[in-house]
Formats: C-alpha cells, sequence, structure tokens
C-alpha cells in the first residue's frame, strides 16, 4: 500500500546518499511541487539545503507572506527571499502581447534566480565548500509529458528553474519525479506544510501578469489582487475548492464600461471570473458556481474595488476557450 511516510523515509535516505556533505539550492514558486520538494530535500539535508524565492511582483495577496512565515515556520527551511517586483514591472512596462509577456517573466526570472545561485555558489566556495545540486519539483505527469527520459528537467522552464547558467555545473534533485500530484500533496501533509500551501490550486508561473489584459502596471496589479482576494475567500467560504480546479480571475485593464456607485457615474474596468472543474487542465469544463455565491462576489468586489464596476463570468469550456485568458 503506498504510504506517505515510507516514501519521505526512503527519499530522504536516497538524497541524502546522493547529496553528501554538498550545499543544495531550491528555487520555491509558492506552489504545490517546489514546495514539497523543498521541504522533503530540507528534511534530508537540513542547512546544507538554502530555498531562493523570488517576488517578481506578480504574486497573489498573501502569497509572499505565506512562503516567508507559514512555509518557513512549518518547515524550518532557510529562505532568501529576492525583491524584483521593479525590475519585472520596468520590462513589462508597456508590453501588451502575452506571449511576450511569458518571455519576459520567464527570461527575468531565470536572472533573478541565477545572479541568487551565484552568490551562493561564491559564498560556499569562500568556505571551502561546493554547491553542487538543484532541486525540481518535476512530477511524473511533467516527465510523460515531456517523452520522459533524460534532459527533461527544465519542460517548466518558464515558471521552474529553467535553463540553468553554463558555466554552473549542477546536478539535479528530483524527488517527485514518480509521484501524482495528490500523493505529492499526501506527502506534503505528512511533512507539515500548511494547508493553504499544499492544498493550493494551479497558479500560472507568470502569476497574475498573464491576467490582466493589457499592460502591467503597480495599479493595475492592485485592483487585480484585490478582487482575485474576494473571489478566493468566497469560493472557499462556499465550499467550492474541491470542485473547481482553479478560478482565474482576470482584469480587463484596456475595456471600460459605464457604471454607476455611490453618488455617480463611474467609467470602469470589468473582472471576469473563470471558475473551471478539470482533471488535468487539457479539457476543462465552466464550473456551476451557485448563483448565490456569484452574486456574493459580484456585490463585494464592485463594493470594495473602486475600480471595478462590472464583474462577469466566463462560461466557456476548454476547448474552445484555454482555462487562463493569456
Ligand atoms: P491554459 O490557459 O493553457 O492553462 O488552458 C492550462 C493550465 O496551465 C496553467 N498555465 C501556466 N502555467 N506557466 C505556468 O506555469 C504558464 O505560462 C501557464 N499558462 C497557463 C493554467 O493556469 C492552467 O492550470
Amino acid at each position: 500500500d503506498w504510504n506517505a511516510g515510507n516514501v519521505i523515509a526512503e527519499q530522504v535516505e536516497r538524497i541524502r546518499a546522493q547529496v553528501g556533505s554538498a550545499r543544495v539550492i531550491s528555487a520555491l514558486s509558492g506552489g504545490v511541487d517546489s514546495a514539497v520538494s523543498t521541504a522533503l530535500v530540507h528534511a534530508a539535508v537540513g542547512d546544507q539545503l538554502t530555498a531562493v524565492f523570488v517576488d517578481h511582483g506578480l504574486l497573489r495577496k498573501g502569497e509572499r507572506e505565506q512562503v516567508e512565515q507559514d512555509y518557513v515556520a512549518s518547515t524550518g527551511v532557510h529562505l532568501i527571499t529576492v525583491d524584483a517586483e521593479d525590475v519585472f514591472l520596468g520590462h513589462l512596462a508597456g508590453v501588451t502581447d502575452p506571449e511576450q509577456k511569458r518571455k519576459i517573466i520567464g527570461r527575468e526570472f531565470i536572472r533573478a534566480f541565477e545572479r541568487v545561485q551565484r552568490e551562493l555558489v561564491d559564498e560556499a566556495r569562500a568556505e571551502g565548500g561546493e554547491v553542487k545540486f538543484l532541486v525540481q519539483g518535476t512530477l511524473y505527469p511533467d516527465v510523460v509529458e515531456s517523452g520522459g527520459g533524460a534532459g527533461t528537467a527544465n519542460i517548466k522552464s518558464h515558471h521552474n528553474v529553467g535553463g540553468l547558467p553554463e558555466d554552473l555545473d549542477f546536478e539535479l534533485i528530483e524527488p517527485l519525479r514518480a509521484l501524482f500530484k495528490d500523493e505529492v500533496r499526501a506527502i506534503g501533509r505528512e511533512l507539515g506544510i500548511p494547508e493553504a500551501i499544499v492544498g493550493r490550486q494551479p497558479f500560472p508561473g507568470p502569476g497574475l501578469g498573464i491576467r490582466i489584459v493589457g499592460e502591467v502596471t503597480r495599479d493595475r496589479l492592485e485592483t487585480l489582487r484585490e478582487a482575485d482576494a474576494i473571489a478566493r475567500a468566497e469560493l472557499t467560504a462556499a465550499g467550492l475548492d474541491q470542485e473547481i480546479w482553479q478560478c482565474p480571475v482576470v482584469l480587463l485593464a484596456d475595456v471600460r464600461s459605464v457604471g454607476v456607485q455611490g453618488d455617480g457615474r463611474t467609467y470602469g474596468h470589468p473582472i471576469v471570473l473563470r471558475p473551471v472543474s478539470s482533471e488535468d487542465a487539457m479539457t476543462a469544463d465552466w464550473t456551476r458556481v451557485p448563483y448565490d455565491v456569484l452574486a456574493r462576489i459580484s456585490n463585494r468586489i464592485t463594493n470594495q474595488v473602486p475600480e471595478v464596476n462590472r464583474v462577469v463570468l466566463d462560461v466557456t469550456s476548454k476547448p474552445p476557450g484555454t482555462i487562463e485568458w493569456e
């Protein structure tokens, strides 16, 4: 029988044998896979591991705090956070094309991560040690999707670690390579990672950057972050987290419509709710969220987020629509 405790014990032993006394680096994205793979490696080698979290300014409300406080408190992982919001937003200024946004975010993510990597490598060398290993949260479906075998570690290049610096020679540690998502969650729970992280729904690496249709700016991110937090809170309160695979909340930043809020006429932006049910994100159906829950989300967003005067529901399946709008 499959048992999380046994898998952890086996992996801990295997990782210890692989790593010896070398140092290890891991990139935390805030998602489930990197959170669990990092905690697993930490359970094996303790402070030989340094985790790196790049805050690109495209995170949802509370995500950074969740990693810096709750995750660190529950795992004891040594964490370095990189403040890269200004850099990312600088490069995203004036960019509206979705693929262009993805490229920029992916490139800057790797740059930010590499800077820290180099510092850690130099630091270790100065102390006579060596950083030899990099943790990746590759799951079994990722391995299958990319054809399996060698050279598949970087398939999530845009949101995991991706193309490694050529002059740094790392070996990969991929402790989740044989596992499915539900097994990874079970291991995360067994390791004591908070449910808010382990039970988290998928969130794209480019973050809120691809949920603003139009240019990404600080103000727009703030607007979307507030609306997204309200939608998430209400869906969770309504007990819909199991039924909903994920619910992108999208700001149509280049669209305006007339509304009436408070004392007068407004000319604000629409927010799109995109709740979907899915097994694997390859296909999806729009979730029939109860009307009263939709009403609460709509009322709260239009009352509490001044820039938004309309909330609309996406009732498109995938195909033909993708889950994300960009
Ligand atoms: P689509 O929009 O293609 O999304 O139906 C399918 C799943 O993939 C996620 N997604 C991404 N994840 N980087 C990621 O890490 C990306 O660029 C990206 N684009 C989409 C999406 O949230 C959904 O779960």
